[in-house]
C-alpha cells in the first residue's frame, strides 16, 4: 500500500505505476502493453489533434469492507466508449477487449486502490483517439486505446456538503457531448470558459440550459442533475445530455426507495417546487445542491445547507453497492 493521505485526496491527476495500450493497426486490436511510460508518441497530423477524434470513459473501482476490489458497471462504460467511437467514426474496442484493459489497469496499480473507509477511490479513465494521420477531414486509419488510473477523493472540495451552482445563459458549450449520447472530450473544452466564469463569480458548478431555447435544464458541469418533489425523482431528458451511468443507477435505487422516477424535460421554473436537488455522476458521486443562483433572473433557489434525506437515502444505497457493504441485487459490480 503506497503512503498517500487517501482522506484528503483531491480530484487531480496522481502518478500511478502502469498504464495499458493497445493499438488498432492493420485491422486488428493489438494484444494490449502495460507500460510505465506517463508520454504517447504520435503523428503530427494524427486526427485526434486536429479533428477531435476521441473519446473518454470514466468510472471507479473500490475496495469493499471486505477487502475485495469492485469496478462498477464496467460493462456500461464499455458500451459507451463503443457508442462514442461509432458517432465519431472510430474504430469501436470490443466490450471485451475494454473491460480487460480496464482490469488489467486496476490490477497492475494494486497499491494504488484506497482504501476502505477513507472515501477515496481509484478513478479509471480509459481514452481513445485517432493516432493515424491525415490532413482532408477523413477518420484515421489507425487508433489506439489506452486507461490510466489514479486515486481520487472529492470532485467537489465541499465533499457531501452541498454546492453553489450558477446558471449560465450565456456562454455556449456548443453541441455538448455531441449528441448526447457520446463521450467526446474534445467538447469539454468549449466548457472551460463557461466552468472559469462561474468559478469567478464564487461558484463550483455551472448549470446549463438547452442551448435552443435556454428554457429548461441540462445539466451541471460534469454531472447530471436531479431534484425531488413530493416523493419524486426527476432528471432531465434532453438529446445534449450526456446519460450518466450514475444516474441511471440512482433511477433504479430511487424507485426500490419508493420514488417515483420522472425523465422528461425540466424547466427552469422547476427548481422553486424542488425540496432537494444533486448533482451526480462517477466523478461528482452525489453531490448536493445547496443554491442555484439565476444571474439574469435575480434570483436563488436554496435547498439548504446540509443534504436532503432522499440524498442521502439515494448515496448510501449507492455507495452501498459500490463498497460492498449491501447487496448487489442487479450484479452492477465487477469483482476483480
Ligand atoms: N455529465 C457529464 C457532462 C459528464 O462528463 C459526466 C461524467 O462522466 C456525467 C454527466 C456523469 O456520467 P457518469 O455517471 O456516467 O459518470
Ligand atoms: C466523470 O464523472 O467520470 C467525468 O468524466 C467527469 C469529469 C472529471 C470529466
Amino acid at each position: 500500500m503506497e503512503n498517500i493521505d487517501w482522506g484528503n485526496l483531491g480530484f487531480g491527476y496522481l502518478k500511478t505505476d502502469f498504464n495499458v495500450r493497445s493499438y488498432w493497426r492493420d485491422g486488428k486490436w493489438e494484444t494490449p502493453t502495460v507500460t510505465s511510460d506517463e508520454t504517447i508518441t504520435m503523428h503530427m497530423a494524427a486526427t485526434c489533434l486536429h479533428y477531435g477524434q476521441e473519446a473518454f470513459e470514466g468510472l471507479k473501482a473500490f475496495r469493499g469492507k471486505d477487502g475485495l476490489v469492485r469496478l462498477f458497471r464496467v460493462e456500461e462504460n464499455a458500451r459507451r466508449m463503443i457508442r462514442s467511437a461509432e458517432y465519431l467514426r472510430m474504430q469501436p474496442p470490443t466490450e471485451e477487449l475494454f473491460v480487460e484493459m480496464v482490469k488489467t489497469a486496476v490490477r497492475a496499480n494494486e497499491k494504488y486502490i484506497p482504501p476502505y473507509g477513507t472515501g477515496a477511490s481509484l478513478y479509471i479513465r480509459p481514452l481513445l483517439i485517432g493516432t493515424g494521420p491525415q490532413v482532408g477531414v477523413k477518420p484515421a486509419e489507425e487508433y489506439m486505446l489506452m486507461v490510466f488510473v489514479t486515486p481520487v477523493g472529492p470532485y467537489y472540495k465541499t465533499g457531501f456538503n452541498p454546492i453553489k451552482v450558477i446558471i449560465d445563459r450565456s456562454h455556449d458549450r456548443s453541441a455538448p457531448h455531441g449528441t448526447g449520447h457520446v463521450k467526446v472530450g474534445g467538447n469539454y473544452a468549449a466548457s472551460l470558459l463557461s466552468g472559469d466564469w462561474g468559478h469567478s463569480q464564487g461558484y463550483p458548478s455551472v448549470m446549463y440550459l438547452d442551448s435552443c431555447e435556454k428554457k429548461y435544464i441540462d445539466e451541471c458541469g460534469a454531472a447530471n442533475f436531479y431534484g425531488i418533489r413530493d416523493g419524486s425523482y426527476i432528471t432531465p431528458k434532453s438529446t445534449s445530455v450526456l446519460p450518466s451511468i450514475t444516474n441511471k443507477s440512482l433511477r433504479t435505487l430511487a424507485a426500490d426507495l419508493g420514488l417515483k422516477v420522472e425523465e422528461r424535460p425540466v424547466a427552469v421554473e422547476e427548481l422553486a417546487t424542488f425540496s432537494e436537488a444533486g448533482a451526480c455522476g462517477t466523478a461528482a458521486v452525489i453531490s448536493p445542491i445547496g443554491s442555484v443562483y439565476d444571474p439574469d433572473e435575480q434570483k436563488t433557489y436554496t435547498y439548504g445547507d446540509t443534504a436532503g434525506p432522499w440524498s442521502v437515502k439515494l448515496y448510501d444505497a449507492l455507495r452501498g453497492i459500490q463498497q460492498g457493504e449491501t447487496d448487489d441485487p442487479y450484479g452492477w459490480n465487477t469483482i476483480i
